[in-house]
């Protein structure tokens, strides 16, 4: 199958082809998915296949606006405030699913994960296709998510019928997503909406605990990875003991910019990674770090954890799974 490479004004094809069951990715906010109608069975089967994803794994169904979103799913009074604060964006909200959404979409369950996005194209593409898209992140299961449409292409290149090109995405790690079905709500998976600009929306809300709930099952150990091994470091010194310790590993650095005099005269592989102050830049830049440096075929990708406040905390979770054997 060869991939069409949409532009911005091939939305109107694009969109066709999702209302005729293919498959087609979609720049967002947080990262490209790859995107189903969302009341198509047949479909959304195709999208577990094409990233070989375990069917057990439940599906984000994204929406252009409120009213589509209460199409699908039974907001409450939680669920609108979180919205009126956050959508569109990279928020998902676990409500109980209407019958409408086949329980493909959901992995047998009886809640759906919603999200409107906050990327233009995103929203285009869902309303001109008039039905909500049911969409995971557009990589084979369990690699590196995709914030470039080139990634989506070396992952799925040849297996879609489509991606719609767009640049960066500016978020840069996945929405977080949030479980009102629960009493307290929690925090399911940590991402682009803080613990804590969710709290002063809803006070009652419980963070993430830090290790996957059994409640979101697509929670797997192992995920987001690179090719290479991951190695989480807390400081430089344990870079260089490393290397010590294992002369002939090629290792490449995510480097702080902080740190990058001296990982130069190291001569380390290494991606400038951003500031260690600017938590936005670490996220927008962490997977397609991971790529870069796959490219540059290294064993290990030594990676510092930034603090665990704020988006701090999201980028450790996707380091502590990447690095999962
Ligand atoms: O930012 C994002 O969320 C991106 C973009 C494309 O929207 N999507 C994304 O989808 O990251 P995916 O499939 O890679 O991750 C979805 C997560 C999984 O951890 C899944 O288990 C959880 O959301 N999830 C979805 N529906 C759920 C449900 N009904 N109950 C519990 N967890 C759910
Ligand atoms: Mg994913």
């Amino acid at each position: 199958m060869k991939t069409i490479v949409f532009k911005s004004t091939d939305i109107p094809k694009a969109a066709q082809l999702i209302a005729r069951g293919k498959l087609v990715a979609f720049p967002t906010e947080t990262v490209y998915g790859l995107g189903a109608n969302a009341f198509d069975e047949r479909a959304v089967q195709n999208i577990f296949k094409a990233k070989g994803r375990p069917f057990a794994d439940p599906i984000i169904v994204h929406c252009a606006n409120i009213t589509m979103a209460e199409s699908v799913a039974e907001m409450t009074p939680h669920a609108y405030a979180l919205a009126r604060a956050f959508w569109p964006g990279p928020l998902t909200l676990i409500l109980q699913k209407k019958s409408n959404i086949p329980n493909i979409v959901t992995g047998g369950k009886k809640t759906v994960g919603i999200r409107i996005p906050a990327h233009p194209l995103a929203v285009r593409l869902i309303a001109a296709a008039g039905v909500p898209i049911a969409a995971p992140s557009a990589n084979m299961f369990s690699h590196t998510s995709p914030t470039t449409t080139e990634h989506v292409l070396e992952d799925l290149g040849g297996k879609i019928a489509g991606v719609i090109k767009a640049g960066r995405s500016r978020i840069g790690i996945e929405s977080t997503v949030v479980d009102l079905t629960s009493q307290p709500p929690r925090i399911l998976r940590p991402g682009g909406i803080t613990f804590q600009q969710l709290k002063k929306v809803l006070p009652a809300i419980q963070d993430y605990p830090g290790v996957a709930s059994r409640k979101s099952p697509g929670q797997y150990k192992r995920h987001y990875s690179p090719r290479a091994r991951v190695l989480p470091v807390r400081t430089l010194q344990d870079i260089v003991r490393y290397t010590r310790q294992n002369p002939d590993a090629k290792i490449g650095c995510m480097c702080y910019t902080e740190w990058k005099p001296a990982v130069m005269k190291l001569g380390f592989v290494s991606y400038d990674w951003g500031s260690r102050k600017n938590e936005e830049q670490l996220a927008r830049r962490i997977y397609s770090g991971f790529r870069y440096l796959d490219a540059k075929k290294v064993d290990i990708i030594a990676i510092p954890i930034p603090k665990k406040s704020g988006l701090g905390q999201a980028i450790a979770d996707r380091i502590r799974k990447a690095s999962a054997a």
